[in-house]
């Protein structure tokens, strides 16, 4: 079974094609064309949708095209199509539900909608080793923290996320205000690397609430109080920067790793999963490793590739092939507001 992904949900335009045989055995990544209007909304300072569809609209042609290129697959040695159909942007879902409606129809392919969030634990299936049910799944990416318990593909339990910000949105706004660019998870992470973490004390909300919840706007709200209220904090040294990055990566890794642990400890599972863009922060994927190694937990921790950890068509059509069921394409709509919960 040749399956193509396309992935718009929100900056990236994304085509890739995965080749798969069963429920029991790992896909094959055949190709994988990623192009990112990251650095034309970098000059904003966030998203801004109108021009991200534009940009989908100018790339979704050539990004199918690379994808069918790189794979050596003519359409006609494709088996089916998906498509995220949300959540994410209106105007740049559109782009990608409408190419692949269209496709489906004219090549006569059975078209399969994916949840975009849904899909972000799939980039895990394409490691060298497949993933162990029961396990738990933590989500967290720029516009969503979720935690799950899944007992099969299309059987899973919704935990519990975030009540207000993201995780990869606490860390875009703290990277802006320490005046890194956007999206800055990664710049700030960079930047944490020199610091010290504990040369300022950042608060950890809900850390201790007794349930799967997140929230992190007080996270960012603190950080933003503590730079008002010491002025020249930023400018005074390029150390006192870098440890309040190491200061603000510590604060929310504590919190996903403490809400994962609570999961597994509440659960029995066999493996934990890390999904989503935030997944490529070293730190996290550090900690995680090394307190299940020091609980001596028996517990496969699985977390993919770094390319596959930011959205991505492989992990699109990766998720279609294990949870294959075809829709009518006529009836197919874009949802901007779908979720897991
Ligand atoms: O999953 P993703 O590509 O898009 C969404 O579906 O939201 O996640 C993007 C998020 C951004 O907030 C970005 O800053 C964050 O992932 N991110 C990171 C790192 N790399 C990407 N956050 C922390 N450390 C990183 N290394
Ligand atoms: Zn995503």
């Amino acid at each position: 079974m040749i399956i193509l992904g396309i992935e718009t949900s929100c900056d990236e335009t994304a085509a890739a094609i995965v080749e798969g045989k069963n429920n029991q055995s790992r896909v094959k990544l055949l190709s994988n064309v990623i192009a990112s209007s990251i650095d034309i909304q970098a000059k904003y300072g966030g998203v801004v949708p109108e021009q991200a569809a534009r940009q989908q609209l100018k790339t979704i042609i050539p990004v199918i095209k690379g994808a069918l290129q790189e794979a050596r697959c003519k359409p006609k040695s494709i088996d089916a199509i998906a498509v995220t159909c949300g959540p994410g942007l209106i105007g740049s879902l559109l782009v990608g539900v409408e190419t692949a409606k269209t496709l489906s129809l004219v090549w006569n392919k059975p078209l399969i909608s994916v949840n975009h969030l849904l899909a972000h634990f799939y980039a895990s299936w394409l490691t060298d080793r497949i993933p162990l049910f029961p396990y738990i799944g933590l989500l967290a990416s720029g516009g969503h923290t979720d935690l799950l318990l899944f007992k099969n593909h299309n059987q899973y339990q919704y935990l519990g996320g975030t009540r207000d910000d993201a995780a990869g949105e606490c860390f875009d706004k703290c990277a802006r205000l320490l005046g890194l660019s956007y999206p800055g998870g990664a710049q700030l992470a960079q930047l944490a690397e020199k610091g010290d973490s504990t040369a300022f004390e950042i608060p950890r909300p809900m850390i201790g609430s007794k349930n799967f919840d997140f929230s992190f706007s007080g996270l960012k709200t603190a950080v933003s109080n503590l730079i008002s209220s010491q002025p020249g904090l930023l400018l005074e040294s390029g150390s006192q920067r870098a440890n309040l990055a190491a200061a603000i990566e510590a604060a929310i890794v504590e919190v996903l790793i403490t809400k994962t642990l609570s999961a597994i400890q509440t659960y029995q599972v066999n493996q934990i999963i890390l999904a989503g863009g935030v997944a490529a922060n070293q730190k996290l994927r550090q900690q995680f490793k090394l307190i299940l190694k020091s609980c001596q937990l028996k517990i496969n921790f699985s977390v993919p590739p770094l390319n596959l950890c930011t959205d991505n068509a492989a992990m699109i059509a990766t998720c279609a092939f294990y949870n294959f069921k075809p829709i009518n394409p006529l009836l197919l709509q874009a949802n901007p507001n779908l979720s897991l919960a």
